[in-house]
């Protein structure tokens, strides 16, 4: 049975479209700002993502946008508020509704993901300020002796908490359960702990009676750690690795994975993505949700100054169309070079 939940859970992996993660908290905001040189006051950080949010034709490869909760109470420049924006340009607005990590307790080199608490009012809010959709994250970690199944299983019960609750109101949750690709392991180690985190993630969420075709997955590749010793895998291989991986844990009534970039470089983001797709079809839509592989250019353009807003949008554009041919498998390093 169709429901709005499916349909807009369907809408934000329509052909050619992914989404925009913006949904950086301050602490990580003021880190991608110091690169930059750009002081993280509340001005700076509206004209950033209203610089994003204005990039005429970003549309046409963006389907929605995950905003943090500063943002979803922000205007632009115009007066419209940023959701308004959004909308008007035909772009679905998400929110983070997670409060973070913090270590683990009994395990205190593993991360777990708060703001369970509260959560159900919370939705109502956004929901009122025009959120359609939600993104929780949780981390799980690749070194010696970790993840746990602990870890591994209290992540799954909040991810699947919060999944439930945004259901309930009506409000589509994009599911994260994050890999690390920080560490020194292999491709094979990272499918193992993958498939182990989704198999949990999965049965919590059939446990607690989420609706698979009202949610979306948004997970990590298949990929070894930045340090490990033998080197990067290539797309082919990465996308190998992940769709065996996901082929065996991901039921078909989720209508889409869209992938976060979690440190791959902005055009390795796109390579894999499109290799994946090249496989397909695949059972479910894949596309991507990322940040810093979409937003790393813009950054870079931009440097905090309003005189290159242009430059920023422009350079914003070229890596959602990028990532929009690699949605369906059509990338090639020609478009890469003559749509710059
Ligand atoms: P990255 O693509 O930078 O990993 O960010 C995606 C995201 O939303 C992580 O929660």
């Amino acid at each position: 049975m169709a429901s709005s939940l499916s349909e807009t859970a369907r809408a934000l992996v329509a052909p050619g479209k992914g989404i925009l993660a913006a949904d950086e908290s301050s602490g990580t905001i003021k880190k991608r700002f110091d690169s930059i040189g750009c002081d993280s006051t509340e001005d700076r950080r509206r004209a950033y993502r209203e610089m994003l949010f204005t990039a005429k034709g970003a549309a046409d490869a963006v389907s929605g946008v995950i905003l943090f909760d500063e943002t979803i109470r922000q205007q632009a420049s115009d007066g419209r508020t940023l959701v308004k924006v959004l909308e008007e340009s035909g772009v679905i607005p998400g929110i983070k509704v997670d409060k973070g990590t913090t270590p683990l307790a009994k395990s205190p080199r593993e991360l777990v993901t708060d703001g369970l608490d509260g959560l159900r009012a919370r939705l109502v809010e956004y929901r009122e300020l025009g959120a359609r959709f939600a993104k929780w994250r949780a981390v799980i970690d690749i070194a010696d002796g970790i993840p746990t199944q602990y870890c591994i299983d209290v992540n799954a019960h909040a991810l699947a908490r919060y999944a439930a609750l945004c259901q309930d109101e009506g409000i589509v949750p994009i599911v994260e359960p994050e890999v690390l690709m920080d560490g020194s392991h292999s491709i094979e180690e990272c499918s193992r702990v993958t498939t182990d985190t989704l198999h949990t993630v999965f049965n919590e969420l059939i446990a607690q009676r989420v609706e698979l075709e009202g949610m979306l997955l948004k997970p990590n590749m298949v990929i070894p750690g930045k340090k490990f010793s033998g080197g990067k895998a290539t797309p082919a291989q990465v996308a190998d690795a992940t769709i065996a991986c996901f082929r065996e844990v991901v039921p078909a009534a989720v209508p889409g994975i869209v992938f976060l970039s979690g440190g791959q470089g902005d055009e390795e983001a796109t390579a894999n993505l499109d290799a994946i797709n090249k496989l397909g079809p695949h059972a479910w839509q894949v596309s991507f949700s990322y940040g810093r592989a979409l937003q790393a250019a813009a950054l870079n353009a931009w440097k905090g100054a309003d005189a290159n807003a242009d430059a920023g949008r422009k350079a914003f554009l070229h890596r959602a169309r990028m990532n929009g041919l690699a949605r369906e498998g059509n990338w090639t390093a020609d478009a890469e070079k003559s749509a710059s």
